[in-house]
C-alpha cells in the first residue's frame, strides 16, 4: 500500500484480504503500525514521525524491516498474497521493498490511495484514528491535532507513484478515478476490477432463502419445485416487511436465482426482479431430487466423502461449494458496486457462501452456517465488517 495517513489504506488492505481469501488465495495483511505499537509502544506522538528526527526514523525503519522479513517468510512458507500495509511514501522506501520482494521471487503491485477531499480525511481521522490504541487516554481534540501534525510530516516527504516504478494501481477520488500502470496477471487484474467497484456508501444487503418449496416439505434436495402453500405465505410476509422498510419500488434492487421457487418468492414484492443463474442452488448432480437419507443408503461413499470435506466435495456431474465461490465472484462485485440496497433471494448453499464473504468467514467454514428458511438477514457493511440483523418472518396465513 502507498499513501498518506488517513487515506483509507488499511481499510482497502483489509477489503482486499477478505476478497482474495474468499476466492481461495491465502492472503494476509502485514500492518506496520501494529509492529510499531508492539515494538516501540503506542504512545508515540507526532515528533516520532518527523523526518528530521533521526532516532524516530531509525526506529521506524527497523519496525518496517521486521514486518517485511516476517511477510517474506510467510510468503515463502504458506502464503500466496501478502499486503504490506504502511505509508511507503518515498521512492527510496518503495525501491527497497520492491527489490527485497522481487529478490525473494515475488511479484509486486503497489496500490496507492490518493485523497485530498478534506471531509473524507477528517471523517477517517475521527472514525478510525481516534479509537486507535495510539490515542488511548488522549483527549479528542489533542489527538486530532497530533494526528494532523503526523500527516504534515508525511506530506513533506511524500513522493507519489511514478511510471518507472513498475506495476501500480492508483485509486483517487474515493474510487472514482483509477490509474493502472503496467499491471499484468490474473490476480492483479481481478484487483483492479474489485477496487474500481469498491465504495463505502451506507446501504444494506438483504439475504433470504426462497419460501418453503414442495421439495423442502418432502426433504428432497435440488430440483426446480414450486413454492408450497407456506412458502407462498412467506412471500406475502416478505412483501409486507419490505414495504414497511423501503416503500419506494425503485429504491431497492431485487435479485433472484433463475429457479422457480426464488422467482415466486419475489412475485408479491411488486418490484422488478433481476434473475441470475449464478445465484442458482448448488448443483447436486446425480443426487438431484433425492433426500439425504436416500443418498446415504444408495450412495454411501458419496455421502461419506461429502461429510468428510463438504467444501471441496463435488457431487458427481454437479458442483462443490468451492465451485459456487467461483460463480458468485461477479455477484459479489456487483453487490459491492451497487449503491442502492439489494435484496438477494436465493438458496441455502449460495447464501452461506455470500454470507461468508460479507462476514469475512473463511469459505471452508461456510458449509454448515445456519441460514434458516423464512428469515431475513440484513447486512450493513461498515469500515471493518458488517452489522447484522436477523428477522424471522412468519408466513402470513
Ligand atoms: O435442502 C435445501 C437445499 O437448498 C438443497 O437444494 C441443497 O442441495 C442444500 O440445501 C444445500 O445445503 P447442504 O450443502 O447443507 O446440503
Amino acid at each position: 500500500m502507498v499513501g498518506l495517513p488517513a487515506r483509507g489504506k488499511s481499510y482497502t488492505a483489509r477489503r482486499i484480504e477478505r476478497y482474495l481469501s474468499w476466492l481461495g488465495y491465502r492472503t494476509r495483511v502485514f500492518n506496520v503500525g501494529e509492529y510499531r505499537r508492539a515494538e516501540v509502544g503506542a504512545e508515540m506522538r507526532h515528533d516520532f514521525f518527523d523526518p528530521d528526527n533521526p532516532e524516530g526514523g531509525e526506529a521506524r525503519r527497523q519496525v518496517a524491516m521486521h514486518a517485511l522479513v516476517d511477510m517474506i517468510d510467510w510468503l515463502d512458507h504458506e502464503g500466496q498474497v501478502a499486503i504490506y500495509d504502511a505509508t511507503n511514501t518515498t521512492l527510496e522506501r518503495r525501491a527497497m521493498l520492491k527489490q527485497r520482494c522481487e529478490g525473494a521471487g515475488f511479484q509486486v503491485l503497489f496500490i496507492e490511495i490518493h485523497c485530498d477531499d478534506q471531509s473524507i480525511i477528517e471523517n477517517n481521522i475521527r472514525s478510525t484514528k481516534l479509537s486507535s490504541p495510539d490515542y488511548a487516554n488522549v483527549e479528542t481534540e489533542e489527538a486530532i491535532r497530533d494526528f494532523r501534525a503526523r500527516i504534515a510530516h508525511y506530506e513533506r516527504i511524500y513522493e507519489p507513484m511514478q511510471e518507472r516504478e513498475g506495476a501500480y494501481l492508483r485509486v483517487a477520488g474515493a474510487g472514482r478515478n483509477v490509474t493502472v500502470n503496467n499491471v499484468d496477471g490474473y490476480v492483479c487484474a481481478r484487483l483492479v476490477f474489485f477496487l474500481i467497484n469498491l465504495h463505502l456508501s451506507d446501504r444494506s444487503i438483504w439475504l433470504t432463502r426462497h419460501g418453503e418449496s414442495e421439495y423442502n416439505v418432502k426433504e428432497l434436495i435440488g430440483g426446480d419445485p414450486d413454492l408450497s402453500e407456506r412458502g407462498r405465505q412467506f412471500a406475502e410476509s416478505l412483501g409486507d416487511y419490505l414495504h414497511g422498510h423501503i416503500a419506494e419500488p425503485d429504491a431497492m434492487v431485487v435479485w433472484t436465482s433463475s429457479l422457480k421457487r426464488a422467482a415466486q418468492t419475489a412475485q408479491p414484492l411488486g418490484r422488478r426482479a433481476l434473475s441470475w443463474r449464478a445465484l442458482d442452488e448448488i448443483d447436486s448432480g446425480i443426487c438431484d431430487g433425492m433426500s439425504y437419507e436416500q443418498i446415504r443408503e444408495q450412495m454411501p461413499e458419496e455421502f461419506a466423502a461429502r461429510s468428510r470435506d463438504k467444501f471441496h466435495y463435488r457431487y458427481p456431474r454437479g458442483e462443490s461449494y468451492q465451485d459456487i465461490v467461483q460463480r458468485l465472484d461477479p455477484v459479489v462485485i456487483e453487490l459491492e458496486r451497487s449503491r442502492k440496497p439489494v435484496l438477494v433471494i436465493a438458496h441455502q448453499a449460495v447464501l452461506r457462501t455470500l454470507y461468508a464473504y460479507f462476514q469475512g468467514i473463511p469459505p471452508e467454514q461456510c458449509t454448515r452456517l445456519v441460514i434458516p428458511l423464512h428469515t431475513m438477514i440484513q447486512l450493513r457493511p461498515h469500515a471493518y465488517g458488517c452489522h447484522e440483523l436477523r428477522v424471522a418472518l412468519e408466513p402470513r396465513a
